[in-house]
């Protein structure tokens, strides 16, 4: 097992650059399998998670090849329609593939990824889209088998603004015949790059970026070029660690529109924001004040940035409370945080929190990937070396990690060490 070893205690100051985001680019990637030939995708991180997909693509039957931040995949006339549960277990995004896969061929067969380490995730929005739009859709043995002989345009109603849902249905209805209105439909920047990449296929779709997706079916798309849009989530972490090491931080690459609340409630705690040409700057020379957070789907604070809130409530100045709306499950690393001093209760799906002025470090694990990122950051104001164990959950989201955090003056190492040293 690999741990970053993390001495607390210095101020971030200088740039950090922000690639492609993880849960737009896994997305473009399947996408991709809705065209015979040569698709390119740029600014691709590298990460876990991308070599996953690739996988998954591979083993469809596609050609991937990586070249520093451009992929190129090539589809056949004909792929496999099956994802095998070795690769859904690993990543639950490859049930993305669903979507294009019976759009394409009327038939895919995709593993369950069953529950993780951060609630439920049901796919019922999945389904009953996948439904609405004429598939058959039945599970057997552990797999989620959808067929339809030809998918029809349909009025699909969300309960809730399901992102990756939102994404199978409309890489359903794209090629299914006649016209597809999606309601309650997820508004993320990442659903509006899979909406531009699917329109310079030769989609018809209006109303990205809303609550609303009108799609009209085509007969077929045809391959593209796309640039993934920046990652927020990791253009977000940067920010948040600014402000928790009282730092001066420029994020370039990033987008700070897609962080508007976010880049608000730093303000609120005292953070100077500014936006730039190419990303945006926060610096702040006070310990923060606390002040309440809620996640809530786009354009809400994102739920990914959660754990690095509430690290950043931990030593903020004062009490605020953290509200959940997005994943039940999503605590549980609290228990990680209050094994570094932090002082939090937990009470449903709202934590309590009251600021101290440093946390105290001890060897905690990541449970998963933004989970990692907040134990970080949390050892970044611990005294003394934090250990966080298991990162290579980080690795799945986060490019060049370690690297990124020592080019702004951090204190991190990697190391590895026998699987068990945390529980010795
Ligand atoms: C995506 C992101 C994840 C982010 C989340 C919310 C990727 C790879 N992951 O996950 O990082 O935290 O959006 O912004 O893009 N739900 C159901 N039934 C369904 C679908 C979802 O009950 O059929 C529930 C989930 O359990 C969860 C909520 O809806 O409580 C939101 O999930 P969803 O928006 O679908 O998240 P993901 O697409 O899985």
């Amino acid at each position: 097992m690999e741990i970053f070893r993390v001495t607390g205690g210095v101020r971030l100051a200088g740039e950090v650059f922000v690639g492609g985001a993880k849960n737009s680019v896994l997305k473009l990637m399947a996408a991709a399998l809705l065209a015979e030939g040569e698709t390119c995708l740029t600014n691709v991180p590298d990460i876990l998670d991308v070599t996953i997909m690739s996988e998954v693509l591979r083993r469809l039957g596609c050609t991937v090849v990586r070249d520093g931040d451009a992929m190129r995949i090539d589809v056949p006339g004909r792929t496999s329609t099956e994802t095998d549960y070795s690769l859904v277990r690993r990543m639950r995004a490859s049930v993305a593939v669903l979507g294009p896969l019976v759009a394409r061929y009327g038939h895919a067969k995709v593993a369950m990824p069953g529950g993780d380490a951060i609630g439920m995730r049901g796919l019922d929005m999945h389904i009953n889209g996948l439904v609405a739009l004429g598939a058959e859709v039945r599970s057997e043995h552990g797999y989620l088998i959808a067929s339809a002989s030809r998918l029809r345009g349909a009025h699909v109603t969300f309960d809730f603004p399901s992102v990756g849902a939102t994404e199978n249905v409309l890489m359903a209805a794209v090629l299914a015949d006649g016209d597809t209105v999606i309601d309650n439909a997820a508004r993320e920047p990442e659903i509006v790059d899979l909406v531009e990449m699917l329109q310079s296929m030769g989609a018809q779709i209006s109303g990205a970026g809303g609550s609303t997706l009108r799609v009209t079916g085509v007969r077929g798309l045809r391959p593209t070029a796309h640039h993934t849009v920046p990652d927020r989530i990791v253009a977000g972490t940067w920010a948040i660690a600014a402000v928790m090491t009282r730092g001066d931080v420029r994020v370039r690459g990033a987008r700070p529109q897609h962080l508007e609340r976010v880049l608000q409630r730093l303000g609120d705690m005292g953070a100077s924001v500014r936006h730039e040409s190419d990303g945006f700057s926060v610096s702040i020379d006070r310990r923060p004040t606390a002040r309440n957070i809620v996640t809530l789907p786009y354009p809400g604070f994102p739920t990914d940035l959660q754990p690095m809130a509430i690290a950043l409530g931990a030593v903020a100045d004062g009490a605020s409370t953290l509200t959940e709306n997005v994943f039940e499950g999503r605590f549980m690393f609290v228990n990680e945080l209050i094994r570094l001093g932090a002082n939090i209760q937990v009470d449903g799906h709202h934590c309590a929190i009251a600021g101290i002025e440093r946390l105290s470090s001890a060897p905690v694990e990541a449970t998963d990937i933004r989970a990692g990122a907040g134990l970080v950051l949390a050892g970044l104001v611990a005294d003394g070396t934090t250990e966080v164990g298991h990162v290579a959950h980080i690795d799945r989201g986060y490019p060049g990690f370690e690297a990124s955090l020592r080019g702004l003056g951090a204190s991190i190492e990697r190391v590895s060490v026998p699987d068990l040293y945390l529980s010795e």
